[in-house]
C-alpha cells in the first residue's frame, strides 16, 4: 500500500498549549459522563486538523486495462471524466486495511500516538462486513485502547460529515483527540460489466486527527445536507434489510452500484456551488477568501463546472481524479494530503472542502489550515 505524505512535520505547538484542562490530557482512562460535564469551564471553542494521512492500494488499473473488460476507450474515459487510472485492492485486502494505514500516517503527521485518541469515526459505505464497524477494527489494530469508535455513512460526503461530528465532540469538551477516516473499497460493489459506472471508481483511504484550536481558526463553518428523494439515483439495492442477500439478488446483480449518471452530474454541479456558498456565508467569507478548493474527486467536468460557477481560478482548485478516480469517502482527504504535499496550501490559508454523492447527500466546510 502506498501513501503520499512523505515526511512528518513538527507536531503543532498548539497541541500542547491549548486551554484544555491539563488533568484531562494526562488521563489514561475515559472519564465518566458526569465528570466531563463538570469540566466545561475551560472549553476549547473550535477544532482543527493536527495531521493528515492517506493510503491507496498498490495495484493500478489503467484505462487501457479497462478496454479489455468492457467496450470503452482511454479517449472516452479521459475526455468524459478526466480519469486515467485508479487503485484497486488485492484479493483479501479490505477497507479497514487501507483505513488503518491512513490513520497511522495521520497520527504520525500529528505527532500523536494511538493512546492519545478519544474517538475514531470511519466514514464508509463499503465496510469489511455489515458489522462490526470498520472503526472497531481500526481501533483494535491501532491499539487505541481508550478510544470509542463508530462508523458513519453519507457516502462521498462522509468524510466532511465526520469532520463536523468530530468538531462537536471537541468543541463541547467531551473529547480531545478525534480521528476521522474516509475509506472505501468501491471496487467490491462495482458492476464490472457496466461501462457507465465501472470506469469511474477506485479504492483508498484518507484520515485526519482533530483536536482543539483557538476560536477563529480550524474548522470555521459547515453546510450539511440531504435530499433522500434522489436515493434511487445512486445506490446498491440489495444486501440490506429490504432486499437481503439471496441467490436471486446475486443473479440480478443487485449488490452492485446502479447510477443515473446524468442526473447525479447535474445535482453535483449545483450542490457544490450552493453548499460552498452557504458554508462561506456562515464563516463570514466569500469565494475570494478561498486559497485552496478541495472537492470530492468524481469527474473533472463536474469540478471544472462547479469551480467556474464559483469563479475560482484553476490555480486555487486542486484535482487528482486522473490518478485515483472516484474513491468515495476517501477522495477529499486523499486530495488534501496530495495538495499539502504539492504545497498548494500553507499555514494560515483558508480551505474549502466539499463532498457530494449517494443519499443524495452533501457537505462542505470552510477551514483555516493551522499546522
Ligand atoms: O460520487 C458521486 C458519484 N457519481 C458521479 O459523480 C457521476 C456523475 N456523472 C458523470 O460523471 C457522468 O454522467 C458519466 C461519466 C457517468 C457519464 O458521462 P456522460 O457524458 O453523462 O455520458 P452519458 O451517460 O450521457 O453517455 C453518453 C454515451 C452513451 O452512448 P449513446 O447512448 O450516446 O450511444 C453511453 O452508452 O457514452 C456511452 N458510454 C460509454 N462509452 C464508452 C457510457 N459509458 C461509457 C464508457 N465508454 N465507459
Amino acid at each position: 500500500m502506498t501513501s503520499s505524505l512523505k515526511s512528518a512535520p513538527e507536531p503543532r505547538a498548539l497541541a500542547r498549549t491549548s486551554t484544555w484542562p491539563a488533568s484531562r490530557a494526562s488521563e489514561s482512562a475515559p472519564d465518566s459522563h458526569s465528570s466531563l460535564v463538570t469540566r466545561h469551564s475551560s472549553l476549547p471553542l473550535s477544532a482543527g486538523i493536527y495531521g493528515i494521512g492517506s493510503c491507496v492500494p498498490d495495484r493500478v488499473l489503467t484505462n487501457a486495462d479497462l478496454e479489455k473488460v468492457v467496450e470503452t476507450s482511454d479517449e472516452w474515459i479521459l475526455t468524459r471524466t478526466g480519469i486515467s487510472e485508479r487503485r484497486i485492492v488485492a484479493a483479501g485486502e479490505a477497507t479497514s486495511d487501507l483505513a488503518t494505514a491512513a490513520a497511522r500516517r495521520a497520527l504520525e503527521h500529528a505527532g500523536l500516538s494511538p493512546a492519545d485518541l478519544d474517538l475514531i469515526i470511519v466514514a464508509t459505505i463499503t465496510p469489511d462486513m455489515p458489522f462490526p464497524g470498520v472503526s472497531n477494527l481500526v481501533q483494535d489494530r491501532l491499539g487505541a485502547s481508550r478510544a470509542a469508535a463508530f462508523d458513519l455513512g453519507a457516502a462521498c460526503a462522509g468524510f466532511i460529515y465526520g469532520l463536523a461530528t468530530a468538531k462537536q465532540f471537541i468543541a463541547n469538551g467531551f473529547y480531545r483527540h478525534v480521528l476521522v477516516i474516509g475509506a472505501d473499497t468501491l471496487s467490491s460493489v462495482v458492476n464490472w460489466t457496466d461501462r457507465g459506472t465501472c470506469v469511474l471508481f477506485g479504492d483508498g483511504a484518507g484520515a485526519a486527527v482533530l483536536g482543539p484550536v483557538p476560536d477563529g481558526s480550524g474548522l470555521l463553518a459547515f453546510d450539511l445536507g440531504s435530499d433522500g428523494s434522489g436515493a434511487e439515483l445512486l445506490c446498491v439495492e440489495a444486501g440490506g434489510s429490504r432486499l437481503p442477500a439471496s441467490a436471486e439478488t446475486v443473479a440480478n446483480g443487485q449488490h452492485t452500484i446502479r447510477m443515473n449518471g446524468a442526473e447525479v452530474f447535474k445535482f453535483a454541479v449545483r450542490v457544490m456551488e450552493e453548499s460552498t456558498l452557504r458554508a462561506l456565508s456562515l464563516a463570514g467569507m466569500t469565494t475570494a477568501d478561498i486559497d485552496c478548493f478541495i472537492a470530492h474527486q468524481a469527474n473533472i467536468r463536474i469540478l471544472d463546472a462547479a469551480s467556474k460557477r464559483l469563479g475560482l481560478p484553476a490555480d486555487r482548485v486542486f484535482n487528482n481524479v486522473h490518478r485515483y478516480g472516484n474513491t468515495s469517502a476517501a477522495s477529499v482527504p486523499i486530495a488534501m494530503v496530495e495538495a499539502l504535499e504539492e504545497d498548494r496550501f500553507k499555514s494560515g490559508d483558508t480551505l474549502a472542502l466539499v463532498g457530494f454523492g449517494a443519499g443524495l447527500s452533501w457537505a462542505s466546510t470552510i477551514m483555516t489550515w493551522t499546522r
